[in-house]
């Protein structure tokens, strides 16, 4: 009834998958052969545990111990990653809720409620742009038709990828039935940042969640010859886009945010080539909403002027928004004492439990991260933290299932 291996053989079985031949990160996009690869996983870890398996109507996949019901204790995170991503952003919260469940049976708990762990689809909207779209689509804050059109890259949509993929796409939108069964949310995630370190401690709790989006920024100019064409006479969308990166910076420092733009798209691309088009996105996040406002106006503002001046439209388009999320203090606090005073921080990242608290009384775990960096292969947890965890989990799951 264990898990049969141990922590660190499952870790390194799950490692194997989605990992990128150079430079050691991690490619994991939503429904492609590799996400196909850590489904099957999760089915097999499912089974592993005689947990009974379900997959929702937007492609989530749900293990219960227990029969699935109201008042279920929930835990999970996602296995999507980011391009060039660590091992840990995700996955962590899900073997680690595998490994709580084992260290539950293991202590002869027996739950008054459902537990379940979930694997919520597409956290990271590394390839259709939209984050967290399992649960935002569970939830009904995003809305299907707008998420079926997507496209990623190459042209693909994600009503023809999740069609792809054996998931029927007219049916994804928002799932009550799924959603109503959840009594309580956990989700244990890595530490992207290095207040654990600093404080000394394995694991921590979220206080809070900044408010962050995501806006494409596309600048539209017309090609023509590098060597030819006078400068006078250029209409090169490169200028304006190298505006925001600029403004993106100096924004973000003078009102205490971070903005970031960190992916760029140039049509066509050629060496010799003034760009016909700049497609950039923008991600600004901030303590409250108004500073993400002031941000984004100074960003805009300064790409709209360099456009301008070098005769550039640019549109700029809101692709997601999650507005400041503050954990119940009360979930929170409980949680912190439970696991002898655990400390309390804020994060800049977001996650399904953000999305998932303004529903439902969420919250979540944090575990030492000794490098701070995450969304890079240089992410890390050591071994006996993540151990921590699950014992910090398993304690979590345990004070909210017998009640
Ligand atoms: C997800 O990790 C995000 O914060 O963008
Ligand atoms: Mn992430
Ligand atoms: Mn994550």
């Amino acid at each position: 009834m264990t898990g049969q291996m141990s922590f660190a053989e499952c870790w390194a079985a799950l490692a194997r998958i989605g990992r990128e031949p150079v430079g050691g990160g991690y490619h994991r996009f939503a429904w492609t052969p590799t996400d196909r690869s850590l489904r099957s996983w999760f089915r097999d870890q499912a089974a592993r545990r005689d947990l009974s398996l379900e997959a929702d109507r937007n492609g989530n996949l749900w293990a219960w111990w227990g029969d699935p019901g109201a008042g279920a204790v929930v835990t999970g995170s996602h296995l999507d990653s980011v391009p060039g991503g660590g091992a840990f952003d995700g996955p962590l919260g899900v073997v680690s809720s595998f490994y709580a469940i084992d260290e539950m049976r293991r202590r002869g708990v027996t739950p008054s409620r459902p537990i379940a762990v979930v694997d919520f689809a597409d956290e990271e909207g590394a390839r259709f742009g939209v984050a967290c779209m399992g649960s935002r689509l569970m939830t009904g804050i995003l809305a299907p038709d707008r998420a079926r059109a997507l496209r990623d890259a190459d042209g693909t949509s994600l009503g023809d990828a999740m069609t792809a993929a054996g998931v029927d796409a007219a049916a994804i939108g928002r799932d009550d039935q799924a959603l109503d069964r959840i009594g309580t949310f956990v989700e244990l995630h890595v530490e992207q940042g290095r207040s654990l370190v600093d404080l000394g401690a394995a694991v921590g709790v979220a206080s809070a969640i900044w408010p962050h989006g995501r806006w494409r920024c596309s600048f539209t100019g017309e090609p023509n010859h590098a060597g030819t064409t006078r400068l006078g006479d250029r209409r090169d969308p490169m200028l304006p886009f190298a505006a925001a990166v600029l403004a993106a910076r100096e924004f973000a420092e003078s009102n205490d945010a971070v903005a970031t733009i960190g992916k760029v798209v140039v049509d066509p691309g050629a060496v010799n080539g003034i760009a016909s088009r700049v497609d950039a996105w923008l991600d600004t996040r901030a303590p409250d909403d108004a500073t993400v406002q002031t941000v984004l106006s100074g960003v805009t503002d300064a790409a709209e002027r360099a456009a301008d001046r070098h005769g550039v439209t640019v549109e700029v388009v809101q692709e997601s928004y999650t507005p400041e999320v503050a954990f119940a203090d009360d979930l929170r606090d409980r949680v912190s004492r439970l696991l002898d005073a655990a400390p309390q921080l804020p994060t800049g990242a977001g996650h399904d439990a953000g999305i998932l608290s303004a529903f439902v009384p969420s919250t979540m775990l944090f575990v030492r991260n000794p490098t701070g960096i995450s969304h890079s292969p240089a992410e890390h947890a050591e071994i006996d933290d993540c151990l921590a965890g699950v014992t910090a989990l398993a304690t979590v799951l345990t004070d909210l299932s017998i009640r």
